[in-house]
Order: C-alpha cells, then structure tokens, then sequence
C-alpha cells in the first residue's frame, strides 16, 4: 500500500507549528549513499532519523548484476533499480558525512535501533572524529529499543575508514526480524490451541 503524505505533514508546516518557519530553507531528496555535496561544505548541526527496515525498507539506487549497462534509448524513462542498504553501511555512511562535513564543535544527533540486551555502549556506532556526548535509550518493546545518540566534531583529521569499526554489531534488523517471526509463531499456537 502507498502512504501518502497530506499536504500539511511536511517538515515546514512541522516548524511552522513550532514557530520557527523562518529558519526553513528548502528540502533536497537524494539517494544518501550517492553524496552530491561539494567537499568544503560544513553544517552547524545534523540532525537525523535513519531508515531501521522494518516500517521504511533500506535501501539503495544500485544494481546486482555485474558490468550491467544500459541501451540509450531506456536512459530517458529509466526508474533505477535498488540493492540492500545495510544498518552497518548506512551508520558508517552517516558517521562518515558528519566527519566531513560538520564544523568542528557542532553536533550529529540520530536515532539507532538496536536489541536491549545486546547492548553495549563499546559498540555503538563511532568514527575518530566524533565524540559521542549522550545516548538516551528510548525502550519500543521487551525486546528493542532506540537510542538517541549526540556526537561532537572533535578533529577536521578526517582518516579513510570507509566503515565503522563497530559495523558487525549493527544488527537491529536480524534480531527484529527474529522478534516477528517469535510473535507469529505465538499467535499460531494460540490459534491452533483455540481451534482445540
Ligand atoms: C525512519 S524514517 C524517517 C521518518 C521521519 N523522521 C518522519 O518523521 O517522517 C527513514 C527515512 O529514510 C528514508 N530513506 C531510506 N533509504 C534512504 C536512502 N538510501 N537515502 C536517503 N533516504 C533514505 C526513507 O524514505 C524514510 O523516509
């Protein structure tokens, strides 16, 4: 089913609520894994909410196939095709950007799913350049949660890690998952228990 959006659920009808529409610039849609933002471009804050793949699927503009080209005459109305965009990617990604293009001092603030008893602060996303302030668990049931992080741009020393040291610890959308697939077989029991 296609959710579509009413015309007053946008991010300026939101900050004219909170009566700060005149800080509003504009909106740009783009694929996050295919920066377009020059290099020496720096931002005050960055503040996100990145897709988990349990309501929104995460994803990414790329192909499967390898040495893939397509004929000219598709290039006009072509629709390109999607590929898998992993938690551990897009945190590395995310991190990565904040690095790059945040003034030292100022912050990257993001929510990040992950399994309550698999937690541990030693694994949550890091990079050498940011140095992570808060992380303020916010619980979604027994068995996840999220929690918001803050980090602070401590060095413009930015090194090549093209992923997070932590990235196998990434994996909110396996145990989320595994949570469903448990809630299913629960509620077939009890159907087939009633039907007894
Ligand atoms: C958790 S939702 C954010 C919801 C938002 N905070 C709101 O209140 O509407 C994650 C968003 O990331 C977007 N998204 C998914 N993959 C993306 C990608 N590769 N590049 C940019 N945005 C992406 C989804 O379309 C979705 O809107």
């Amino acid at each position: 089913m296609i959710q579509v959006r009413q015309k007053e659920e946008s991010i300026k009808a939101n900050m004219k609520q909170y009566g700060i529409e005149s800080h509003y610039l504009d909106v740009l849609v783009s694929d996050f894994s295919l920066p377009l933002w020059r290099n020496d471009l720096k931002f005050d804050a960055i503040i996100t909410d990145p897709p988990y793949g349990v309501r929104e699927p995460t994803e990414k503009i790329g192909i499967e196939k390898e040495n893939y080209t397509l004929a000219e005459d598709y290039l006009p109305n072509h629709v390109p095709s999607k590929v898998e965009y992993g938690l551990s990617h897009i945190y590395s990604d995310l991190l990565n950007f904040a690095a790059t293009h945040l003034h030292i001092g100022r912050r990257l603030v993001c929510w990040y799913p992950l399994v309550r008893s698999e937690f541990e602060a030693s694994q949550l996303p890091s990079h050498p350049c940011l140095r992570l302030l808060a992380s303020s668990e916010q619980v979604l049931s027994r068995l996840v949660s999220r929690r918001l992080l803050t980090f602070e741009k401590i060095s413009d020393a930015v090194p090549d890690v093209p992923l997070d040291p932590n990235a196998a610890h990434h994996n909110f959308r396996r145990a989320k998952k595994a949570e469903e697939i448990a809630i299913n077989n629960i509620r077939r029991a009890q159907k087939v228990s009633n039907l007894k």
